[in-house]
Parts: structure tokens; sequence; C-alpha cells
């Protein structure tokens, strides 16, 4: 968990495929569905597009549609989800069905200066998904392609800084009572999301180790 930019799904991304778990990132599905012109990407598309939450009934529905196969063998790490305190609940009644109960929730604390800088020099492949930070890639960005997929490469749409400016707020109002929930169930690990990718990566298995068993099938 963490604010727009924290790098939950570069840091999410990495723990999963270190673990051998799925990674399971509603932002990504959302655009997914968005992207495939789903029924319930086309009703995302506002939300997304405004930086405000999609309906928690729309995000519990997929979540627990992919924890169905995910509850067993490797675990799971889920990145930008629960967002809400109804989702929060919604998700301990799909993991209580699973019998399969959160180890730890990690929470990245990162400056809003910094998030705005990361976030307005973010590429995202349209094809892919594939996420990268504008340093070190060409400036002529228009033309550069996608290295995973050959995909045009541009900003997402809700990386404008008005909307991201939106992001925050609703991350102070809608998640911050998620993580103080988690913090009164002793699960919370708080990780300061500033350095380099590996440095930030580091602190995160040092605060998960004692939780999560990495390539030895995840956490459960
Ligand atoms: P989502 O895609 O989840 O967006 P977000 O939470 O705002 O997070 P981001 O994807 O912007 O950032 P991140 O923390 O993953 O950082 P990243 O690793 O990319 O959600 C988008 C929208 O979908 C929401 O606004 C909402 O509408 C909807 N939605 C999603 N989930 C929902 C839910 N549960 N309920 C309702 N609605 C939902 O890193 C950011 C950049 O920084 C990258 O360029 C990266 O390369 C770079 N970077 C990462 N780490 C570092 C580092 N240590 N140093 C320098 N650069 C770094």
């Amino acid at each position: 968990m963490g604010p727009p930019g924290a790098g939950k799904g570069t840091q999410a991304e990495g723990l999963a495929r270190d673990a051998g778990a799925a990674h399971l990132a509603t932002g990504d599905m959302l655009r997914q569905a968005l992207r495939e012109e789903t029924t319930l990407g086309l009703e995302a598309r506002r939300y997304l597009d405004s930086g405000t939450l999609v309906p928690d009934r729309v995000v519990l529905g997929l979540v627990a549609e992919r924890l169905a196969g995910a509850g067993e063998g490797a675990g799971f790490v889920l990145d930008g989800f629960p967002r809400t305190v109804a989702q929060a609940e919604g998700l301990d009644a799909i993991l209580d069905r699973l019998h399969a109960p959160l180890e730890a929730v990690l929470v990245l604390d990162v400056a809003d200066e910094v998030v705005v800088e990361r976030l307005s020099s973010r590429r995202t492949c349209a094809r892919c998904g594939a996420v990268y930070a504008a340093a070190g890639r060409p400036t002529h960005l228009e033309d550069d392609r996608c290295e995973r997929c050959g995909g045009t490469l541009g900003v997402r749409s809700d990386d404008q800084p008005d909307t991201v400016r939106r992001r925050l707020e609703v991350f102070r109002a809608e998640t911050e009572p998620v993580i103080a929930r988690y913090e009164r169930q002793g699960l919370v690990r708080r990780v300061t999301a500033e350095g380099s990718v590996e440095d930030v990566r580091q602190r995160l298995i040092d605060a998960i180790g004692a939780n999560v068993r990495p390539g030895a099938g995840g956490g459960r």
C-alpha cells in the first residue's frame, strides 16, 4: 500500500516473481479491461481518468475472481488493493473463505514532491502496460518503443499534475483509514520508498523477512 507513485507496482512485481507468488494489481487489471474495451473497462474509464476510485463492488468482483485461483500454492502479493475500508472488509471475507490470512501489509512512505516528479516522468506501454521511469530513456519518447512488446510508450492519462493531486487526496481520505485499520491488527510494516529501487527492495525484504519465504513457494 502507499500513495500513487510510491513504487507499489515496481516492488510488488519483483517480490512476487522472487517468491513465485501471483501479483494482483487492481490498477493493471482495470487498465487491461479498458484496453480490451470490456464492459467493466468502459465503466471504469471515467474513474481512472479523473483519479477517483472505481466502485467497491466492481473491484471486489475482480479480485474475488482472481484470488479464487491464487489462494492455494505460492500465495499472492496484492498491489493497490484494498483502497477503502469496504474493500478491506470484503477482502477479509474472501480470505476467510480461502483460509489464506494476510501475513503482512507493506506500506511505502514517500513525500508528495517525489510522487509528482516520478509520475511526471513515468512512461507506460499502451499495449502491455509495462512501466518505465523516464531517466535513462531517450528524450524523444514519441518514438520510444516498449522493450517487452514493441508497443508505444506514453504518459498515463491520470499522470497529469492535477489528476495526481486528486489521487493523493483520495489516498489520504479513503486509503489511510485502511492502513490505520491494519495497524491496529499489527500487520503493517512501513518502509521508506525513497532512494534507489534496489534500496527500497532490500528494505522491504528486511521488513517481511520473518513472514515470507522467498523462493520456497511464497508465504504459505
Ligand atoms: P494504480 O495503477 O494502482 O495507481 P496508483 O495507486 O495511483 O499507483 P501508481 O501505479 O501510479 O504508482 P505505483 O505506486 O505502482 O508506482 P510505480 O511502481 O508505477 O490505480 C490507478 C487507478 O485505478 C486509481 O486511481 C483508481 O481509479 C483505479 N483503482 C486501482 N485500484 C483500485 C481499487 N482497489 N479500488 C478502486 N479503484 C482502483 O512507480 C512510479 C514511477 O516511479 C515509475 O516510473 C517507476 O519506474 C518509478 N520508480 C519506482 N520506484 C522508484 C525509485 N525507488 N526511485 C525512482 N523511481 C522509481
